[in-house]
């Protein structure tokens, strides 16, 4: 039985698997630029973040109808709950999809025919988060948010993700005040491949309550004393890290002197389908390789649900928590 865990760094368009796409490639009639899964998967070499985003962006042709995006989140929950995943807090990028024809409605309502089964189907809560695209105007995000009004019993909170460099927090200042005042919750990227400046403007401008990576806060160690006493969760992603090259190797990784720093860190997967690996793959690959003690792969978990949006149902969380200081560790944990 793996750990019992929450993912709160997921874009859902990062676990768009091969053989999915070119399922959906087909059914839409979508021409795509490889002959097979395996030319596909050849692609998956990536020097950077934009490297990556080029190839994520591009296939995202494929996803075109309501049961696509269901069709995507369900084939993600499956996965997640085999992982032990509990709880998932799920990031979706509209603007990557507004651009290409289709609706707000078509994205969120597609998402939540799975999200709003998820429990019963797939035993795992989960929340949705709408992500700004840094590298777009801040215009652009204000559109978006005034877009999703209507859809705001769905979504719980706002994100900022795509190409960091050059894009700082503040560029967004505006569209955050206006989220924050139409009640949901704040989390931005920063520090993935961008300076530690821009985890404290996140923080200090959009008001963020996590900082999704922050990985290079490590370079800043008043930053690091102020994340410790704030108790300012990080989302990292480990896996994701090594193949976008923001770490030479994961042995390299910081994650064993970020949590004896005290920092709240968590452990999660960003975009599984590119980056080698869900959730549990990642939890399995620190605990492998960094060869983190089970006191620490428990606290990572308990932190995963300390971090979680789930102030709306305590008690879920309780429960949540009291698994992960139940679960008796064996050899092949995840
Ligand atoms: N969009 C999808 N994955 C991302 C990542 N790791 N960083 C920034 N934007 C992203
Ligand atoms: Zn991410």
């Amino acid at each position: 039985m793996p750990l019992p865990k929450a993912e709160l760094h997921l874009h859902i368009e990062g676990t768009l698997e091969p053989e999915l796409a070119f399922r959906l490639a087909a059914r839409n009639g979508v021409e795509l630029p490889y002959a097979d899964t395996d030319a596909l998967r050849k692609a998956y070499q990536f020097e950077d973040l934009q490297s990556f985003l080029n190839l994520y962006y591009e296939l995202m042709a494929v996803l075109r109808t309501e049961q696509d995006f269901a069709d995507l989140a369900n084939a993600y929950l499956a996965r997640a709950a085999a992982q032990g995943v509990r709880h998932a807090e799920i990031f979706f990028d509209p603007q990557a999809h507004l651009a290409r024809g289709v609706a707000m409605v078509t994205i969120v309502e597609g998402l939540w025919r799975a999200l709003g089964r998820s429990e019963e189907n797939h035993g795992v809560s989960t929340r949705l988060i709408m992500c700004f695209l840094r590298d777009l105007s801040a215009e652009s995000a204000l559109r978006t948010l005034e877009m999703a009004e209507p859809h705001l019993d769905r979504i719980t909170g706002v994100g900022l993700d795509s190409a960091e460099v050059g894009h700082p927090p503040a560029k967004f200042r505006e569209v955050y005040e206006a989220a924050a005042a139409l009640g949901l919750r704040r989390v931005a990227h920063a520090g993935e491949e961008g300076p530690p400046e821009y985890i404290a403007e996140a923080l200090d401008v959009l008001g963020v309550e996590r900082v999704d990576h922050g990985l290079r806060c490590v370079e800043d160690p008043a930053l690091v004393e102020r994340l410790v006493r704030e108790r300012i969760p990080l989302t990292l992603c480990p896996l994701s890290n090594v193949r976008l090259r923001t770490v030479d190797t994961l042995a390299d990784h910081p994650l064993p002197a970020m949590l004896d720093a005290g920092l709240l860190c968590t452990v999660n997967s960003d975009d599984p389908a590119y980056f080698g690996g869900y959730a549990g793959d990642n939890f399995a690959a620190v605990r492998q390789t960094l060869g983190l003690s089970e006191d620490r792969l428990r606290e990572l978990a308990r932190n995963s649900f300390l971090a979680s949006f789930l102030e709306d149902d305590e008690e879920r969380r309780a429960r949540y928590l009291a698994e992960v200081d139940a679960y008796e560790f064996g050899d092949a944990v995840s």
